[in-house]
């Protein structure tokens, strides 16, 4: 019999500022209707100047510890696509901010927004192999496109800590998955680059692609009927992308595109990414953590996850709400997490955007502007400085 391996605990951290849309359509003329129904976006989390992937993943990740301790953590996964170092972890600044044992294995996965699940899939692999450690997985990221682009309205910033062990007390991860990869240049970002570069409409339609035939390939594994599954998250670049995401699937499965069913199946997942933006890696789990927070009692019902990586990697799995789950859930904390950012005008979000760290080795020090636990405090002989705040 196959264990039952998952998601025990789960919680989110975003960036210290919000831009609302209102701003940025205030800003380039556009009609708001684009912004808050044609792409399903309402604001944006913007990092402060001492904000990054790794205070984010810190901050995601110490109420787990707060919570579970780290004695069974062996293993950090850190997934992102907006990595800091072409060497080092990022997960390795976390690991020494949250004072984790020195005997852990830390390391950093990348394929654009898919790389939590595969930290995930690995997590799963590594407590199969040893039931008695957790992994702790990290998907922590910035979206950045240029100024005045069509990508600008859909930046985000958040980090996802979930801890992967056996008798998880949130969902259980099931076989098979449906996996898919497709060479595509569909959005993507060359070492020497801060933004994003995308072919915007080409990547809804790779995307498409990858819906279709992670789910071809989930059905030829034997996995479950579309009728077994109570609700989707979908990976959410900008929150519309989901409800096209499941009508495709919805047609590619021969059935009906009602307008309300796809609602009913996508509505509670989009709450934390409609307000926060693209995350990347972190999207599709914080799609989960607001359909658990949000929707009644889910209880041995099974959740579609799809999981999208430009580029492109893709996979379809189910996620199996399991007994007891709510207990366990950080609503609350979830809700303030949202709640306490900060709202930005346009010009200071521009000047955020536009800031980068000098190349020439000397000190920085970085303005102290996030409230949050854990902050980048400047950089000394190309060395990040962290502190704890
Ligand atoms: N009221 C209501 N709706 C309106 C409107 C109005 N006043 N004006 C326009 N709209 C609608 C349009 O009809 C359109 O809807 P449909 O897609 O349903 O036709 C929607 O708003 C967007 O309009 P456009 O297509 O004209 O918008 P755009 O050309 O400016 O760009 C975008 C949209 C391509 C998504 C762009 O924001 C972008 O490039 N984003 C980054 C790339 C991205 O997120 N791709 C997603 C798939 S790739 C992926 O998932 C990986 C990842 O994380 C990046």
């Amino acid at each position: 019999m196959s264990l039952s391996i998952g998601i025990h605990d789960l919680s989110f951290a975003t960036a210290e500022f919000v831009l609302p849309h209102t701003a940025l359509a205030a800003y380039n003329g556009t009609e708001i209707g684009k912004y808050h129904v044609g792409i399903g976006q309402e604001s944006m989390s913007i990092p402060a100047a001492d904000e990054d992937i790794v205070t984010m993943g810190a901050a995601a990740a110490a109420p787990i510890i707060a919570r579970h301790g780290s004695d069974r953590i062996r293993t950090v996964v850190f997934a992102t696509e907006s990595s800091i170092d072409q060497a080092k972890s990022a997960g390795v600044y976390v690991h020494s901010l949250l004072q984790l044992p020195s005997a852990t294995r830390v390391v950093e996965l990348k394929q654009a927004c898919y790389g939590a699940t595969a930290a995930l899939q690995f997590a799963i692999g590594l407590v199969q192999r040893d039931p008695a450690q957790q992994v702790l997985v990290i998907a922590s990221d910035v979206s950045k496109y240029e100024l005045d682009s069509p990508g600008e309205a859909t930046q985000g910033a958040a980090a996802v800590a979930m801890l992967v062990s056996l008798d998880p007390a949130l969902v259980r991860i099931e076989d098979p998955s449906g996996l898919f990869t497709a060479d595509v240049m569909d959005f993507w970002r060359p070492n020497y680059r801060n933004e994003a570069l995308v072919d915007g409409h080409e990547s809804i339609n790779a995307y498409l692609q990858a819906v279709e035939g992670t789910w071809k390939d989930y059905t030829e594994q034997g996995g479950r009927t579309l009728e077994e599954f109570a609700a989707f998250c979908y990976h959410q670049p900008f929150t519309k992308m989901a409800y096209k995401a499941h009508r495709h699937l919805l047609n590619y499965c021969g059935y009906d595109t009602d307008k309300n069913d796809i609602a009913r199946a996508i509505a509670q997942t989009t709450a934390y990414n409609t307000v926060i933006g693209n995350s990347y890696t972190a999207s599709v789990y914080l799609a989960l953590a607001a359909l658990l927070d949000q929707a009644g009692d889910l209880t041995g019902k099974s959740v579609g996850m799809f999981s999208y990586g430009s580029g492109s990697v893709a996979e379809f799995f189910a996620a199996t709400v399991v007994a007891g789950y709510r207990a366990h859930l950080r609503t609350e904390h979830n809700r303030e997490t949202i709640a306490r950012r900060r709202p930005v005008d346009y010009t200071g979000y521009r000047a955020l955007h536009e800031r980068s760290f000098p190349t020439d080795g000397g000190h920085h020090a970085t303005e102290a502007q996030t409230t949050g636990p854990f902050r980048l405090a400047g950089l000394s002989g190309h060395k990040r400085l962290y502190e704890t705040r």
